[in-house]
């Protein structure tokens, strides 16, 4: 009888069209009560002299019939200066630990040549150093992070390079610097002591390579007004001794510990395809990059024991998603295709780094062009953008605003006999006291019925904008470089308590509030 009763209860409500009686999808934003800052440097990339990255993605040389500013490709830039890229990571990644850069300074001509060994066994060229890479963050207006040797240089090598590029006075590094064109000295703030010094950057022990931070860091000097902040080669994912020692023995010495964490859907011997995948390996690609809050919380509770006052900040300056690479390129390329599925990973990880914002104050996605989780990609002189590219564009409105508080409850996507929350949300007060809510529906199927309240403002309009495609594999090609991009969204309301929102599946959407 109660069966019957409930199931009339049901058809009832349905055809009155009341389907959300008891919302499953709620949200709370405490609008008055944000307090930590969502640093714009969580919106950092990441680029590598790493197959087409930095030739033909950023680098054509000035005699290309590509549009170029000093060499530099004027379409990448401006694409980049549109999503108000904050920092750039460089020139590694392995290579850094393997880059001398004395190579890639004065006369380009008379600049040795090399082997990229990690990279698939060409010729790097070094036509593009130090002063190619520092006028490339003038053009996009951001901070370069560069990345020291530590696995292969010396530590007068590393000390020399600050000297070359921030030393404004007398010295034989600021001299050589003037002597090839450069009077006035760069500044730069953001700098790696070695990258993943427990594999490529020298298979250390965490004792040892600890010990080789404070020795390194040490000679790193802040000449004038130039302030270094030191970030130390942090732990391969889950690796917390890594932390622990590194913490307990340097963290006096360093402004942040980076962490790297990648989303392999499969796993490293066959890590699955970019663009051939179904719904099981869509599942589980979200699983994984889901750990990444784990990550986050485990290595920022050992911080707090070593550095309760978070003067320390984590940096996860490598993370995205490796697939195999695309059939018949190089494999030493790492060169992927990016689909809706790597836009929805985008958009989880960055609400993840949001709500992580009091110790998570730097982040770098791998690889800005044409590498990994790329927001754009370059083939000649055509270029087209992500589906990522399209989440870093609706994610600008993050960008040093002030994270608010959420209380989340959602529903479930379900595959098979799994489950997870269908939805992933973040809120901000940006400077001129508009609210931002970036909303990711995780379902590839449903469209998810919010009920949102807003405590502590009184809205008076909702706009917003909508990243959404109808299949998970969906991707932008240089045939049809439009398949995936961003449209205006029509499917929030206000109401007396807050807002509704009629989420559609898989989609990522930002809304405005005034
Ligand atoms: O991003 C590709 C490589 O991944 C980087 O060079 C290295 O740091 C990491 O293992």
């Amino acid at each position: 009888m109660k069966k019957v009763l409930f199931s009339f209860t049901v058809a009832l409500a349905t055809s009155l069209g009341i389907t959300d009686c008891h919302a499953q999808n709620k949200f709370i934003i405490n609008a008055d009560q944000g307090k930590e800052m969502i640093s714009k440097h969580i919106y950092g990339h990441f680029s590598e002299h790493l197959g087409r990255c930095i030739y033909g993605g950023y680098w054509v040389g000035e005699d290309s019939p590509i549009p170029n500013t000093r060499g530099i490709r004027n379409d990448v830039v401006q694409a980049l200066r549109d999503i108000r890229i904050p920092n750039l990571r460089w020139p590694g990644g392995c290579f850094a630990d393997e880059y001398h850069w004395k190579d890639g300074i004065g006369p380009r001509n008379l600049r040795p040549k090399m082997v990229n060994t990690h990279w698939g066994g060409v010729v790097e060229d070094n036509s593009f150093g130090t002063h190619e890479f520092l006028d490339l963050c003038e053009q996009l207006d951001c901070e370069p992070y560069i990345c020291g040797n530590v696995g292969s240089g010396t530590v007068e090598e590393m000390s020399k390079w600050v000297e070359y590029i921030t030393f404004d006075g007398e010295s034989p590094m600021s001299n050589l610097r003037k002597q090839n064109g450069r009077e006035k000295p760069w500044k730069v703030k953001f700098w790696g002591v070695g990258n993943e010094n427990w594999g490529c950057g020298g298979n250390m022990t965490a004792s040892f390579y600890a010990d080789q931070y404070r020795r390194y860091a040490t000679y790193c000097r802040n000449y004038g007004e130039n302030r270094l902040y030191k970030i130390a080669g942090g732990p391969n994912a889950g690796d917390y001794n890594w932390m622990e020692t590194l913490m307990k023995s340097a963290a006096g010495q360093m402004q942040a510990v980076s962490l790297h964490y990648y989303t392999v859907p499969k796993d490293w011997s066959d890590k699955g395809s970019a663009t051939r995948f179904d719904e099981a390996e869509y599942f589980q690609t979200i699983q994984k990059t889901l750990l990444m809050d784990e990550l986050l919380t485990r290595h920022s509770s050992i911080m707090d024991n070593y550095d309760p006052a978070k003067k320390v900040a984590l940096a996860p300056d490598e993370w995205g998603t490796w697939y195999n690479v695309e059939p018949e390129t190089n494999p030493g390329f790492l060169y992927q295709q990016n689909t809706m599925r790597d836009a929805i990973v985008a958009a989880i990880n960055l609400n993840i780094f949001n709500a992580h914002c009091d110790r998570v104050k730097i982040a770098n996605i791998a690889q800005t062009i044409n590498v990994l989780q790329a927001v754009i990609l370059t083939e000649g002189e055509r270029m087209v953008l992500t589906p990522t590219y399209w989440v870093y564009r609706l994610y600008k409105a993050h960008h040093d605003a002030t994270l608010l508080p959420l209380h989340l409850t959602s529903g479930k996507y379900e595959l098979n006999d799994k489950s997870m929350s269908a939805i992933n949300v973040s809120a901000s007060m940006d400077a001129s006291g508009k609210v931002h809510i970036s909303l990711v529906n995780i379902d590839p199927h449903k469209t998810q019925n919010i009920e949102g309240e807003l405590r502590g403002v009184a809205p008076k309009s909702v706009s917003g904008e909508i990243l959404t495609s109808s299949k998970l594999d969906d991707y932008n090609s240089f045939e049809r470089p439009n398949t995936v991009g961003i449209k205006k969204f029509t499917g929030a309301k206000l109401n007396k308590s807050g807002i509704s929102v009629a989420l559609p599946p898989l989609s990522v959407v930002m809304l405005e509030i005034e």
